[in-house]
């Protein structure tokens, strides 16, 4: 009971937020996170809210129980005569690997499996074994190879290296401990299908002006919680994300030294210069798919401490690089249509 009430509150401060806060269509610049303080003014319209929150939950529910929607499953062979690449980004995570590539082979739709492989050591026989039992699948034949042409070098920028033998043009890119369910994965695919210049993730993210009001254009990241709240977004983290392979060219070959040097040098911010590349090349915003995806370790760099302003530090040098900020706002969101009941 407790948690449905919990349920209920956080659905009725969903409605607020969505009636309040919305950038006006004329706006130039991204609006900044409305602050919990706003909370205060939403009491006398919580009750009501609540109230539509529970008529909309039976709603929900009569339907779930007496609708089974059943279509032609579009991941059924045939539908789609081509697949795309997952390239997981691994370091120094053996354990990880292992369970992540598994899991991606033996998705539908996967027609190979890269690991990014940039550990001075060449992987060892172990992992190498291992992974080769997915490649003998009876089923499925999936290919798992290990991409070492870093030469040994730790650079983020390794994880875009163009992959040689790419069969299809999309490419999956992941990190070693992020599981996506193999149905959640193919519908991103077919979002990116219908869009495949844009980037098309799972971890939005956000450019905040740091002052909108004032001349200065010093930006902010916005973390998770800024997205929540706002419901607004200009990236979408490539550590689980779809984008042409093409990109992968560009961000190597084209994209500015002096981005691909800042990241090197600080080990951090790869993502932030691929959401940049991407956006200038089609100064369109990115796709953020609705999904769970699942962690199976925790030891990432954005738990380290000041990583919020390491990140609006890369935002403002990326911009300063560009001469302007390609990063587009949105608050388009992509939605399985078989689950959402409302239109
Ligand atoms: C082989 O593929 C099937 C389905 O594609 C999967 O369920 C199974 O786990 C795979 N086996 C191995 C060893 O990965
Ligand atoms: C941004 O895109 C334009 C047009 O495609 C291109 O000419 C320019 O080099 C790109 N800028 C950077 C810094 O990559």
């Amino acid at each position: 009971m407790t948690k449905l009430l919990l349920q209920l509150h956080a659905a009725a401060a969903v409605a607020d937020r969505r009636h309040g806060g919305r950038p006006g269509p004329g706006r130039r610049h991204p609006p900044t996170p409305r602050h919990a303080s706003a909370a205060g003014r939403f009491a006398p319209a919580s009750l009501v809210l609540c109230l539509l929150a529970l008529a909309a939950a039976a709603t929900t529910l009569a339907l779930a129980l007496t609708l089974h929607r059943h279509g032609p499953d579009p991941a059924a062979p045939g539908a789609s005569p081509r697949g795309f690449a997952v390239v997981i980004n691994t370091w120094r995570r053996h354990a990880l690997l292992r369970r992540s590539a598994a899991h991606y082979a033996a998705c539908p739709g996967v027609d190979a499996v890269h690991v990014v492989w940039s550990e001075p050591r060449p992987p060892p026989e172990r992992l190498r074994r291992g992974l080769a039992v997915l490649n003998a699948n009876g089923t499925r034949r999936v290919r798992v190879r290990f991409e070492t042409g870093g030469g040994g070098d730790s650079s983020l920028n390794n994880r875009f290296r163009p992959i040689r033998g790419l069969a299809a043009d999309a490419v999956f890119s992941v990190d070693d401990d992020l599981i996506v369910p193999c149905s959640t994965l193919r519908f991103a695919f077919d979002v990116w299908r219908s869009a495949p210049n844009a980037m098309v993730g799972f971890v939005p993210r956000m450019h905040w002006l740091a002052d909108p009001r004032g001349s200065t254009k010093e930006y902010r990241y916005g973390s998770w919680w800024s997205v929540w709240w706002t419901g607004t977004y200009s990236m979408v983290l490539s550590k689980a994300s779809f984008f042409h392979r093409r990109y992968l060219d560009l961000y190597t070959n084209q994209m500015l030294l002096s981005i691909r040097k800042y990241v090197n040098e600080n080990r951090n911010c790869e993502d932030i210069a691929m959401s940049f590349l991407v956006a200038n090349a089609t100064g369109a915003p990115p796709i953020w798919v609705q999904g769970r995806i699942f962690e199976i370790g925790s030891s990432g760099i954005s738990s380290l401490k000041g990583h919020g302003l390491q990140r609006s530090r890369c935002l403002n040098t990326f911009a300063a690089m560009y001469g302007n900020m390609p990063l587009v706002a949105t608050t388009v969101k992509a939605v399985d249509s078989r689950r959402s009941w409302f239109w």
